[in-house]
């Protein structure tokens, strides 16, 4: 059955597919709701994340991440004002009903939103608002699974509190000496730094975004998706001491992630000039991609 153009496939609707998922997950209310309201296994939405699963977990594999950042952090591939990028990334048309779905601008500004109303320094804002820019890698022609989805360490044990975990039997790391022991190629508490995570837009933005943000921006920005530590503790052997203080950060951002979409959509003319002020401040003129 295997199809040898599989490693192409993006099988979900759209990237707010896996969001969704996420969201189900892990609702607001706790897992109490998750059971009554979302526990619905047989459509076709849970299946196209499913397969997304498959395919992440078979071929994020240490190999494929030093390939990815040999190509993706040469940032040869564009360069354009910041506000533009943010359009660029808007591009990413989507297949599901454009009633219900906010497009990439507006889950942005929604989150960024969100944290400024409850008075968070300015640069956290700004970090709610840019968060997901590395999600043009679709737009380069990255598969979805290298694009989005939970993050984790490779050159080492897959953690069974991964979504899916079962998936990862096909990953070839898992027969590999050097990467399919608890530590692999890493050292007890070596240190977040020191790891390499899966690809996607989160390590991706996180590298574009490295000399200008403070410090918990840029936790913020490169662990967002790395739910089985934030929410399940998994990788506890691997964090510094100083990860787990800033790791406060990450647990900070989420909840603005996940849980600031509302129906009402934001106006982007009104909080553009606002934005363009905060992207002047701490970023520079251009950004490469
Ligand atoms: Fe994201
Ligand atoms: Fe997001």
């Amino acid at each position: 059955m295997e199809n040898i153009n599989e490693k192409d496939h993006s099988p979900l609707a759209n990237l707010d597919v896996w969001e969704d998922d996420v969201l189900q997950r892990y609702p607001e209310e706790g897992p109490a709701k998750k059971k009554e309201e979302f526990r619905n296994y047989d459509s076709p939405e849970r299946d196209s994340v499913r397969e997304f699963y498959r395919l992440n977990h078979k071929y994020q594999t240490y190999d494929n991440v030093l390939a990815k950042k040999a190509n993706f952090l040469k940032f040869d591939k564009k360069e354009m004002p910041w506000w533009q990028a943010m359009e660029y990334l808007n591009t990413l048309v989507d297949d599901s009903d454009p009633d219900i779905s906010l497009d990439q601008l507006q889950h942005l500004l929604q989150t960024a939103e969100a944290i400024r109303a409850d008075g968070h320094p300015d640069w956290f804002v700004l970090t709610g608002f840019i968060h997901d820019l590395g999600k043009v890698l679709c737009l380069f022609g990255e598969p979805q699974w290298n694009v989005v989805g939970d993050t984790f360490p490779v050159g080492c044990a897959f953690s069974d509190k991964i979504v899916y975990p079962e998936f990862f039997a096909a990953n070839p790391d898992i027969h590999d000496e050097r990467f399919n022991t608890k530590y692999g190629v890493y050292s007890h508490q070596c240190g977040l730094d020191k790891v390499n995570m899966s690809w996607g837009h989160d390590e991706y933005l996180y590298q574009i975004t490295k000399d200008y943000l403070p410090e918990p921006a840029l936790y913020m920005i490169r662990y967002h998706s790395f739910y089985s530590q934030h929410r399940e503790h998994a990788y506890d052997h691997l964090l510094s001491a100083h990860d787990q203080e800033m790791f406060k950060w990450v647990d900070k951002f989420n909840p603005y992630d996940l849980y600031s979409k509302s129906p009402k959509p934001p106006v982007v003319s009104e909080l553009k000039p606002y934005y363009e002020d905060l992207i002047a401040k701490y970023l520079p003129a251009t950004v490469k991609l």
